[in-house]
């Protein structure tokens, strides 16, 4: 009862039908993914690809994200210059598309200009998993646009998303470059990928800082958008980058020897 209330005071309410199937199927998901990373069925890219026993056809790494990401960008872009070409846009809906737009064409320039990628990826999972970003950006901006003719929360927290979403992009992009500094070059000279232990910024207390960050900028977002959706999903990014963290710490502690084990997954000294 009392979250129903702080619920009500947080985010435009109320929601119709379709919207709150659709928050629940992607939660569903999401706990779906979480027990698959539990299980150790890790999403099969990066470290995890399992490149011996791929059936299908393959793309590298860089264009296998690249796929996943531009779909979701253009989406974004595509929404935000429509809001701004109309008269009078609604200011939180400006704020909120255009965050989202950030986020994606940053992932997409880390693509091109950051990251060091070692393997390649299915074309089926690139492809699978574009698709879903597409559509879920595309339910995140339907549910926002929708949010200006609903009743608006009680307590207006944009302005400290939008500090959220700094630090979270900061803070991600940050980390992605100290991964990056760990290889001078994509391949060691036997022509294979390697990993080493990385150092540096929270990568001192934490396996995954990059994920942890990527959550704090969907909290960020959820926080200028103000919607049940965008809550939803700032909490499904939370867990199933959680569970990543807990399956990438099980793989460096398996594979690479001397790897401290004190390290925590996803949030220094807790978890
Ligand atoms: N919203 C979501 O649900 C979601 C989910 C996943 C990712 N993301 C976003 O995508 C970003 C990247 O995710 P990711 O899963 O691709 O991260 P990742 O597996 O940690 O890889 C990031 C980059 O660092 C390299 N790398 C990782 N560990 C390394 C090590 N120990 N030594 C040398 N190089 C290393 C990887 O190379 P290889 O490719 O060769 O492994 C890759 O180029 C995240 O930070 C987040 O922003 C979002």
């Amino acid at each position: 009862m009392a979250l129903l209330k702080v619920m009500e005071m947080i985010v435009a309410h109320p929601d119709p039908v379709g919207l709150r199937a659709v928050q629940v199927f992607n939660l569903v998901g999401a706990i779906r993914m979480v027990f698959a990373e539990r299980r150790g069925e890790s999403m099969p890219y990066s470290k995890f690809a399992q490149t011996d026993s791929i059936k299908g056809r393959i793309f590298s790494s860089r264009t296998g994200m690249a796929i996943i990401y531009s779909p979701a960008a253009l989406v974004c872009a595509c929404f935000l210059l429509t809001k701004l070409s109309s008269p009078a846009p609604d200011h939180r809906l400006v704020v909120f598309s255009t965050a989202l737009t950030i986020h994606f064409i940053k992932r997409l320039l880390e693509v091109f200009f950051v990251h060091k990628y070692s393997g390649s990826m299915e074309m089926s999972l690139s492809f699978t998993i574009s698709i879903f970003y597409a559509l879920a950006s595309a339910q995140q901006l339907y549910a926002q646009h929708f949010s200006v003719h609903q009743q608006p929360p009680s307590i207006d927290l944009m302005r400290f998303g939008m500090v959220l979403f700094l630090v979270g992009i900061v803070g991600n992009f940050y980390h992605h470059s100290l991964l990056a500094g760990l290889r001078k070059d994509d391949k060691d000279k036997d022509g294979k990928k390697w990993y080493v232990i990385p150092q540096g910024g929270l990568f001192t207390w934490v396996v995954c800082p990059h994920y942890l960050f990527e959550s704090i900028g969907f909290l960020g977002i959820a926080l200028i958008g103000q919607t049940t959706t965008t809550f939803v999903n700032a909490f499904a990014t939370f867990i199933t980058l959680a569970a990543r963290s807990e399956s990438t710490k099980r793989w460096y502690e398996k594979k690479i020897e001397g790897f401290p084990k004190e390290r925590r997954a996803f949030v220094p000294f807790l978890f």
